[in-house]
């Protein structure tokens, strides 16, 4: 067997399993999940209804590159998003089956696995850099592309950016891709055009790639200060696209997770690489749901309507919990990032304890991130996904808040 695969971690909800193993709830109280990030949203009709009337497409093998009308689609909306002048649909975008298996299979495509030795004959193989909290597909990405992860935390007293300018010269000098998540899972935070600026010059100083995960562009709170993008910042910094990707989802934005649909977008190189690749690996999209995508991405009522549902959860529940936590509206995506230091106790002890006394599921951020650099950033965090109905999102929030006086008296 591939021994790579030895180095896979466990993923978050597995670890959240083993933890919750034995616990029995405090009976009297239903279930409530802020555990795993999956969108409950309903469903909008319009993409239901395309769905179903696009089914004679099950009848044929979809197109690796996607059909022409979805790329124009995507193309339209990567322009509208981002206020491009030109994204060319046949070299710059790629229909995908949701981002998470096209951040995977990019590091397949990017990676040049072939290790060197340095001047004292020591192994030096090539490096991805992850963000730390992140989604645990970058680290077994890179573990699996023959790469190894280096993780930069991210820093809460910046907004939970990464600090960049610690990362050594010799890290630099391996580093083939580097993955940012913007909003990012779990802390919501947005890149800046600043940072944009800093990575688009490291990233010319020293050849990598840079794979921007959006899928959570589209939940924001402000209409007018949508999130800004990857593709964006390179227009708003007078650049192409060299070296640069963005990956984009439905999932989130249109509530279908079901679906695994999604793009890449950004440098025409990388992603004719990236289309040789797939042809292989054999993950296209399926033509049903590439007809279905049309619809969806074509329509940005249904996704202003799920936006103003979110905006009502966190404008309720997040002044509940602020009165017993340390947290506050993040820029953007479904996540409170709550530490909950101030209640003595650690991050599993916190999300244990709430399943045991009140059944209310969340994500310790340790699970979420690694030791790195003396520390782990996660630590005495929690991950709080405001994804259920806003009736259960606040029955939840009042139980945590019931909770952590409970800890006080
Ligand atoms: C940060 C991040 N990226 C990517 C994904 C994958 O989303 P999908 O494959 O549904 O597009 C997720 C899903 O939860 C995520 O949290």
């Amino acid at each position: 067997m591939n021994p790579l695969l030895k180095k896979l971690q466990p993923y978050p909800f597995e670890k959240l399993r083993v933890l919750f193993k034995g616990i029995e709830p405090r009976a009297g109280f239903t279930p409530i999940s802020f555990g795993i990030g999956e969108p409950k949203h309903p469903t909008p009709t319009l993409i239901r209804d395309a769905v179903i009337n696009a089914l004679d497409g099950l009848a044929s093998y979809p197109a690796t590159l996607g059909s022409e009308p979805l790329r124009a689609a995507i193309a339209a909306w990567v322009m509208q998003r981002y206020g491009l002048e030109s994204v060319d649909p046949a070299t710059e975008v790629l229909p995908v089956s949701g981002s998470r298996e096209a951040l995977f299979a990019l590091a397949q495509t990017v990676i040049d696995s072939r290790t060197k030795k340095d001047a004292a004959d020591a192994a030096e193989p090539p490096i991805v850099l992850c963000p730390n909290p992140f989604y645990q597909i970058y680290e077994g990405a890179a573990l699996l592309a023959g790469a190894e992860p280096y993780f930069v935390n991210s820093d809460p007293a910046r907004n939970f950016a990464c600090d960049y300018s610690a990362v050594p010269d010799h890290i630099w000098a391996r580093t083939q891709l580097l993955y940012v998540c913007s909003p990012g899972n779990p802390t919501g935070a947005v890149l800046t055009l600043e940072n944009w600026r800093e990575l688009f010059a490291l990233s010319d100083k020293h050849g990598f790639v840079i794979a921007s995960d959006e899928c959570y562009s589209e939940i924001y709170f402000d209409e007018t200060n949508p999130p800004l993008g990857g593709l964006e910042a390179a227009r708003l910094l007078k650049r192409g696209f060299e070296r640069l990707v963005m990956l984009s989802s439905l999932s989130k934005r249109s509530n279908v997770p079901g679906m695994r649909s999604g793009f890449v977008a950004g440098d025409a190189s990388v992603l004719k690489d990236f289309l040789l690749y797939r042809t292989y690996h054999g993950a296209a999209l399926s033509t049903v749901f590439q007809r279905a995508s049309i619809a969806a991405w074509q329509d940005e009522t249904h996704v202003r309507d799920n936006r103003a549902k979110y905006l009502e959860k966190f404008q309720t529940v997040t002044p509940m919990l602020a009165d017993v936590l340390d947290v506050r509206l993040p820029d953007a995506a479904f996540y409170l990032w709550a530490n909950v230091a101030g209640t003595g106790l650690t991050d599993t002890e916190f999300a244990a304890r709430l399943y045991a006394d009140y059944n209310v599921t969340v994500l310790p951020g340790s699970f979420l991130a690694r030791s790195a650099h003396g520390t782990n950033p996660g630590e005495g965090f929690v991950r709080i996904a405001l994804v259920a109905g806003n009736e259960e999102c606040v029955e939840g929030a009042r139980r945590i808040v019931e909770f952590c006086r409970s800890l006080r008296s």
